[in-house]
């Protein structure tokens, strides 16, 4: 679902099956780079630079996997596009902004890859894991599975399905996207930033050039600014923090960033996971796998995400219409 989301806006274009040899072979390639720029086996070298030497095999393989991305993007995807911008000249989805761009020399073909590459990982995987982590959270907790079903019949009416404009009229949904963000935030100390001249923040200096990541997932998990912090508990944005959005109104509650870096995905994400968590509870009773009373949320953590450890299957129990 969400390589079709992202790729319909990107390119236009669907993948028909989850058989599809090419939707297959990207999401593997896809899995292999964040696995190898998650991991911590290599960040040793991060904060001890005499050890550098010894990644040489693990930065040929990045390398490797790098080159054979590329030229999937670009021999499956970006040609076609730039084919049918020169036959037609029409802008019919996102890329054709980009390779506009890089007609009128603002952009080379190095950026419109490494934009496309960008959005294989920013804008797939942190919205797939955030998703899988509200339906664990849904299934451990029922209760919010019936408040949510019992918003979404009230104000849109019996068998009405869900769409995107009657997000706003359900504050409950809403705070439910806003929890899981919140307790189960997927990238947990956002993305690497760097200082471009030396500057001091409380009285620490920081030298130019220095990585910087953010604890996002402590500042909205801290015990002390927040009620009951280790609780999955929407009505949290109902209640004492009703007026916390997740654009970074908030210093403690940035699971998007905040500022000219902050994640340009959030109008599509936040409506993607409201409908997918809301259309599922519209329809089916969400349950643990057989013989399980909850699903273990134990967390597998990488340099800066989060994505649950043993990913389970799940009951979807059809509602009688
Ligand atoms: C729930 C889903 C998502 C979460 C939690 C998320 C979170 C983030 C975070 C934390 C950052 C780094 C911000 C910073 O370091 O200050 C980021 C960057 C980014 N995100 Fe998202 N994101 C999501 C979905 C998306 C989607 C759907 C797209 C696009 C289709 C997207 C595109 C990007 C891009 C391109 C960047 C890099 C921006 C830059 O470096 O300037 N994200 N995202």
């Amino acid at each position: 679902m969400m390589y079709n989301d992202v790729f319909r806006v990107m390119f236009g274009r669907r993948f028909q099956t989850a058989d599809d040899p090419l939707f297959n072979e990207l999401k593997a390639l896809n899995v292999e780079r964040s696995r190898l720029s998650q991991s911590f086996d290599f960040n040793y070298a991060d904060f001890i630079p005499v050890l550098r030497p010894f990644l040489r095999r693990y930065l040929n393989r990045c390398t490797q996997l790098n080159n054979r991305r590329m030229k999937i993007f670009e021999d499956h995807f970006v040609q076609e596009r730039m084919k049918a911008l020169e036959q037609s000249g029409k802008i019919t989805c996102a890329i054709d902004h980009i390779l506009m761009a890089e007609r009128k020399g603002e952009i080379n073909h190095d950026n419109v890859l490494y934009i496309v590459e960008n959005i294989n990982i920013a804008g797939i995987e942190g919205t797939l894991w955030s998703i899988e982590w509200g339906i664990v959270e849904l299934v451990n907790h029922p209760e919010v599975q019936s408040k949510l079903r019992d918003e979404m019949a009230a104000v849109l009416g019996p068998n009405v399905a869900l769409t995107e404009p009657d997000l706003e009229r359900l504050p409950y949904l809403q705070s439910v996207v806003k929890e899981t963000l919140r307790r189960r935030m997927a990238i947990t100390m956002l993305v690497p930033h760097m200082n471009l001249r030396d500057a001091k923040l409380a009285g620490f200096d920081i030298p130019a050039k220095s990585k910087i990541l953010v604890n996002a997932w402590f500042l909205a998990n801290d015990p002390k600014r927040w009620v009951r912090a280790d609780e999955f508990r929407p009505e949290r944005f109902l209640e004492e923090d009703k007026a916390v959005e997740a654009n970074g109104n908030d210093l403690r509650f940035v699971p998007f960033g905040i500022g000219r870096r902050s994640c340009p995905g959030i109008i599509l994400a936040l409506p993607i996971m409201g409908i997918t968590l809301g259309r599922l509870v519209q329809n089916f009773k969400l349950l643990p796998p057989p013989g399980l009373e909850k699903i273990d949320t134990t967390e597998k953590l990488g340099q800066f995400s989060s994505q649950i450890l043993k990913h389970a299957t799940i009951v979807c129990k059809p509602l009688e219409a």
